[in-house]
Formats: structure tokens, C-alpha cells, sequence
């Protein structure tokens, strides 16, 4: 079983094999996680990105999918960028949020990594409600069949940690 942790604290500075980016489809970087990873994992990460582009990924990676590039001067090996949905209230796109994490996991299982790093994918500048990201997140890897031993979610501010917390009683 996957054991789930979390920390409070920014996902640049996780000692764990694989980090989870809050992308956007032209993978070539953005604001929020995505704006920290690239800043801190160097050119390198970009360069990869950009490689994707141009050979598996011309029109950019579509939204609940994800895919591995190096993690460049992160403590990571590997940064496995995924594509949240953007919160609808007149459309529920819950299933493409779960399944950021079910194809991160899926990833990590291909690359062998064994501690995955996840953020609250689409819960900033995507503007979905912590609350239901939190729910959604956790039910999710709980649910997903996976090799990978740990998840930790890592979160910003208190109010994020509180809503994750919630869905977690006692750290599993
Ligand atoms: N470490 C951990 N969590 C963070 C960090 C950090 N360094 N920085 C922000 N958060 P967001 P999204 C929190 O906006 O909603 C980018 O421009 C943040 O407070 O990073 O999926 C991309 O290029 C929030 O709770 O991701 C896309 O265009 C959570 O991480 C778009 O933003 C996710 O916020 C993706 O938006």
C-alpha cells in the first residue's frame, strides 16, 4: 500500500526521486509550481520540455495526461509535468483532475520511482475549490494501483495543509 505524508512547504525542496509539476499544456513553463520548478530545476528541465514539443507533443500535452523530463538542479531525479483542468462550475472535470494523478502514477511506475512529490494540481492560478482538489487528490491515490511506496502532498499554506489533513485523519 502507498503510504501518503504531508508537509507544508514548497515542492522544490522535496528530497524525493520524482516531482509532480502543476503544468500547462505548452509545457514550456508558467506562474505558481510550475514558475518555481522551472526557476530552480535550471534550463535543463525547459530543454527537455521543449524536446517533448517538438517530437511527441506538437500541439502540447493534453489536459490529465502526464510525462517525465530530468529535474535538472532539483534534489529530484525526474519532474513529471501533468495538465490540470481548469475549475468549471457549469462542467464537473473531475475526472481530469483525478486522472493527473492516476497518469503521474502511472509514470512514476515507468520510471521506478518509488517517493513521488505531488502539489494541489489545479487548486491556484486553475482556480479549483482546495477542499474538492483535496478530495479528489487524495481518493485518487488511494485508489491507483502503484509501486510507488511513498506520496507526500505538498502544500503551500496553512488553509491547503488544513484542507489535505482532512482527508487524511492520521497520516496513512
Ligand atoms: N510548492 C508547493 N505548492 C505551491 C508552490 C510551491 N513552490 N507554488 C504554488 N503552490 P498552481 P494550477 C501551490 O497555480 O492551479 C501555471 O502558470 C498553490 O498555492 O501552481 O494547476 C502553469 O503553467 C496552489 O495551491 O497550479 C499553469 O498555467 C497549488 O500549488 C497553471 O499555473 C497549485 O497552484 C496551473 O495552475
Amino acid at each position: 500500500m502507498t503510504a501518503i505524508k504531508l508537509v507544508q512547504g514548497d515542492i522544490t525542496r522535496q528530497s524525493v526521486e520524482a516531482v509532480v509539476n502543476a503544468a500547462n499544456s505548452s509545457l514550456l513553463g508558467g506562474g505558481g509550481v510550475d514558475g518555481a520548478i522551472h526557476r530552480r530545476g535550471g534550463p535543463a528541465v525547459l530543454e527537455d520540455c521543449r524536446k517533448l514539443r517538438a517530437s511527441q507533443y506538437g500541439k502540447g500535452l493534453p489536459t490529465g495526461r502526464a510525462v517525465a523530463t530530468t529535474a535538472g538542479e532539483l534534489d529530484a531525479r525526474w519532474v513529471i509535468h501533468t495538465v490540470g483542468p481548469v475549475y468549471s462550475r457549469e462542467e464537473d472535470r473531475s475526472a481530469l483532475l483525478a486522472s493527473c494523478y492516476r497518469e503521474s502514477l502511472r509514470v512514476a511506475d515507468e520510471l521506478g520511482a518509488r517517493t513521488v512529490a505531488f502539489p494541489a494540481v489545479s487548486a491556484g492560478i486553475y482556480g479549483w475549490p482546495m477542499d474538492d482538489a483535496a478530495r479528489i487528490a487524495v481518493e485518487t491515490v488511494r485508489a491507483t494501483p502503484t509501486d510507488v511506496e511513498e506520496v507526500t502532498f505538498v502544500l503551500f499554506d496553512e488553509s491547503a495543509y488544513r484542507a489535505f489533513a482532512a482527508q487524511v485523519p492520521s497520516e496513512e
